[in-house]
């Protein structure tokens, strides 16, 4: 007997857990230290106390009719089971705990033995993760929101951007038609040739609208094998410049190459080409050259290439010409090689810069080659 008192009084001393008896009336049989430590007793002022003592209202009230029903019902609610509940200590602070109960039947005693676990730190901790959670969720739907401003500003920026050649081709075939109209000998028809011309590029404006739509959402190249000579030989009547002022030769590979790709962007990427070339060959007195050139490269691969004999890129930008936004221009915005390198990325291509011997630029883009050798 004395031996099964010291292992029980080792026990109750080394629990972590507070440990409290009661009797059948709920009234506290023992604590042990654990308890005194936790809800801040003395041993003395606990024993002979209903254990409601330790619990806040209205769990306090209630619990002598828990006791009541189980004595007579034999219908445990808690026994066995476990569960997270409130606890109140001495000073009136209520905290959380895990309760477990169990009973205890014997000829000698009988009554209940209730296991609780202080759940103050692991509740902070949880309360902690879950502000942290919320403010990740917070986080992620800033960054979700700002990820769709940066779209639509490069959106915004995209578009105005390429709006602004067919909105010039626009002014210029328009100017063109006044004058023919003005003209008492014009003939009819090159007026109408002339507005098919301004019809083509409004239509061309709608569609750089929707190839930069698809640009910015990633969503892809609208592909059609189309004939790189062709789209060459094109570019002339897309940027509508006076023909004194720019002079394009094309040097175009005889095998006609045919390359995998949408029309409009490559159209645009060109068109972003020859305008940077002319623009850095301008203060030339004479008429500004630039040469389109076409060359299958391999049995995969089509070249193509924009050079001229402009200044050259200005040395501080070596490197950083396709970032958005750099420019050596007092007018430019820096965003055509920007747009031109997202769309030959697209395409599953390539577009890189080098200086020319004996001066100029020379811009190639690398795309993949469709048709025979495909
Ligand atoms: N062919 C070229 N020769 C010399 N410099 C060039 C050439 N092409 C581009 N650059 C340099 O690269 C810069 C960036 O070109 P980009 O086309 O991206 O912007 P931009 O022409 O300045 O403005 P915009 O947005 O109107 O096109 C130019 O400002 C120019 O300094
Ligand atoms: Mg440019």
């Amino acid at each position: 007997m004395q031996q099964l008192a010291a292992r029980y009084t080792a026990l109750m001393d080394a629990a972590i857990d507070a440990i409290v008896l009661i009797d059948r009336k709920g009234l506290i049989v023992d604590a042990n230290p654990a308890t005194l430590r936790l809800f801040g007793y003395a041993k003395t002022d606990l024993i002979g106390r209903n254990v409601s003592c330790l619990m806040p209202e209205p769990y306090r009230a209630e619990h002598d009719g828990y006791l009541g029903r189980y004595m007579n019902e034999g219908q445990p609610r808690i026994i066995g089971i476990g569960r997270e509940v409130l606890a109140q200590r001495c000073d009136g602070s209520v905290f959380p705990i895990d309760l477990a109960v169990g009973e205890i039947r014997s000829e000698h005693a009988s009554g209940f033995v209730g296991f609780i676990r202080d759940l103050t730190t692991r509740k902070a901790i949880e309360a902690k993760l879950a502000a942290r959670e919320k403010e990740l969720v917070q986080q992620r739907e800033r960054i979700a929101e700002v990820g769709q401003l940066g779209m639509l500003a490069e959106l915004a920026s995209g578009i105005s951007h390429e709006i602004n050649q067919p909105l010039a081709a626009i002014s210029t075939y328009a100017q063109a038609c006044r004058r023919l109209a003005a003209d008492p000998v014009a003939n009819a028809d090159v007026i109408v040739q002339t507005l098919e011309k301004i019809n083509q590029q409004a239509e061309r404006a709608g569609k750089v609208v929707h190839s930069m739509r698809r640009l910015v959402r990633h969503q892809g190249v609208e592909s059609h094998t189309l004939a790189i000579n062709g789209l060459l030989a094109e570019v002339e009547s897309l940027l509508a410049l006076d023909p004194h002022k720019l002079k394009i030769t094309c040097d175009l590979d005889a095998s006609d190459p045919c390359v995998q790709g949408d029309e409009t962007q490559l159209q645009q990427v060109l068109v972003n080409l020859v305008r940077n070339a002319y623009e850095a060959s301008v203060a030339a007195p004479y008429t500004v050259q630039v040469e389109l050139r076409s060359r299958v490269l391999s049995r995969d691969w089509v070249e193509v290439a924009v050079l001229d004999r402009g200044d050259g890129v200005p040395e501080h930008l070596i490197g950083q010409v396709f970032s958005p936004f750099v420019t050596g221009r007092k007018d430019g915005l820096g965003l055509g090689l920007s747009i031109s390198k997202s769309i030959v990325d697209a395409h599953g291509g390539d577009l890189s810069c080098r200086a020319r011997e004996g001066g100029g630029t020379c811009f190639t883009m690398l795309l993949p080659r469709a048709g025979e050798g495909a």
